[in-house]
């Protein structure tokens, strides 16, 4: 697999796993990325030009994704509208780019007998109770609750359809929030680190009690790059680093790590269906590809994601004021 394209790759997961596979292989990356809102030429600066080439192109354009995919090896697809607050307020970007992007990669892959990837989330089973031992397994039943986690749920089930009707070379990943470097302002932990760098607090959903199981960005990457290359075809593998922490937890350790009192915080109005738990049991990709996490400790990669959002103001500054009179009108 010399040939790697990486659609949305100049987003936050699809960013990091182009870094990290100029680092751990000797691949020819093209990324095939809208540029969205979400996306950052930034996060590719520097990468040297011989192994990675951006190509701005739609991945729901046949038009687009045709030329790029016939001259590849594989695809490993993380384009995607993602976040389910915007899901709210328009869902039809979703189902066009999840839902429409997702089968025109499907049919380029099919006709040029491509490898694919299939980066999905762990919202698509829906959400777990609180307090309760039970995670999600590869055998959860698909359950989901935003028009977000239903267009990626979708997504997937075209995924298994192409394998088993065509034939098409394809593995699957479900994994849990992400968080690290490159991450937009708009999701929870740059959110409020950046709320409380701007001398602002940061703002709960409602108790603050909805449990996500937090894994660093370039341990999803390292996963998917040992699915892509050892995973067997057809299969489907949870990604997820034992990371369970409820976000009230989460605010207070970022105010403690900034220095500031622990409940220097806002409640705000909760998300509509805001799922309550994810959990994520990693036993198959463990035990079957030997894959681990390598950041074992949620406090000190929280810890080094501050001190990156401080050293990148510049970058994250543009978008703060957009994204916080968005959240204003929402009343969050
Ligand atoms: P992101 O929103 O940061 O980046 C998405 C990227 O896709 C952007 O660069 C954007 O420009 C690009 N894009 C959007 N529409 C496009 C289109 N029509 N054609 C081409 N490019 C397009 O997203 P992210 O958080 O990096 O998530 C990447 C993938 O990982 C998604 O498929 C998401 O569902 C999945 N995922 C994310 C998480 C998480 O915690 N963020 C967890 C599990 C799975
Ligand atoms: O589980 C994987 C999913 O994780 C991915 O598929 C999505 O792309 C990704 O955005 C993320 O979804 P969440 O909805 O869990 O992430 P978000 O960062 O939006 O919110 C995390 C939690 O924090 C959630 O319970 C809502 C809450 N929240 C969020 C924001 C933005 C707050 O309490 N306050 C906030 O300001």
């Amino acid at each position: 697999m010399r040939r790697i394209v990486v659609t949305g790759g100049a987003g936050f997961i699809g960013a990091n796993f182009v870094h990290h596979l100029v680092q751990h292989t000797d691949a020819e990356v093209t990324v095939l990325d809208k540029l969205t809102y979400a996306a950052s030429r930034e996060a590719l600066a520097g990468l040297p030009e011989s192994r990675v080439r951006l190509v701005v192109g739609d991945v729901a354009e046949a038009d687009d994704v045709e030329p790029l995919v016939a001259a590849s090896d594989a695809v490993v697809h993380f384009a995607a509208e993602s976040h389910n607050d915007n899901s709210l307020d328009d869902p039809s970007p979703f189902v066009r780019t999840n839902l429409v992007g997702t089968f025109t990669l499907l049919e380029a892959v099919r006709r040029h007998g491509v490898r694919y990837h299939h980066v999905s989330t762990d919202e698509v089973y829906g959400d777990l109770p609180l307090g309760d031992p039970a995670r999600f397994t590869e055998e959860s039943p698909y359950l989901p609750s935003s028009p977000y986690s239903a267009s990626k749920a979708g997504s997937d089930h075209l995924v298994r359809a192409w394998v088993r009707s065509f034939g098409v070379a394809a593995t699957l990943s479900n994994c849990s929030n992400n968080y690290g470097p490159w991450q937009h302002v708009e999701k929870f932990i740059p959110r409020q680190i950046t709320n409380v760098l701007d001398g602002g607090r940061p703002r709960l959903y409602g108790a603050g009690l909805n449990v996500r199981d937090w894994i660093h960005a370039s341990d999803h990457s390292s996963a998917v790059l040992r699915i892509l290359t050892e995973g067997r075809l057809g299969e489907t593998y949870l990604i997820g680093a034992d990371g369970e922490r409820n976000n009230l937890e989460v605010v207070r350790m970022i105010l403690a790590l900034l220095g500031r009192p622990e409940d220097d915080f806002d409640h705000v109005t909760d998300r509509a269906g805001h799922d309550l738990r994810y959990a994520i049991d990693s036993t198959k990709l463990r035990k079957e590809l030997s894959w681990s996490p390598a950041y074992g400790d949620f406090e000190a990669g929280l810890a080094a994601t501050i001190d990156w959002y401080r050293d990148h103001e510049a970058w994250w500054r543009p978008a703060k004021a957009t994204t916080e009179a968005a959240y204003a009108r929402r009343g969050q």
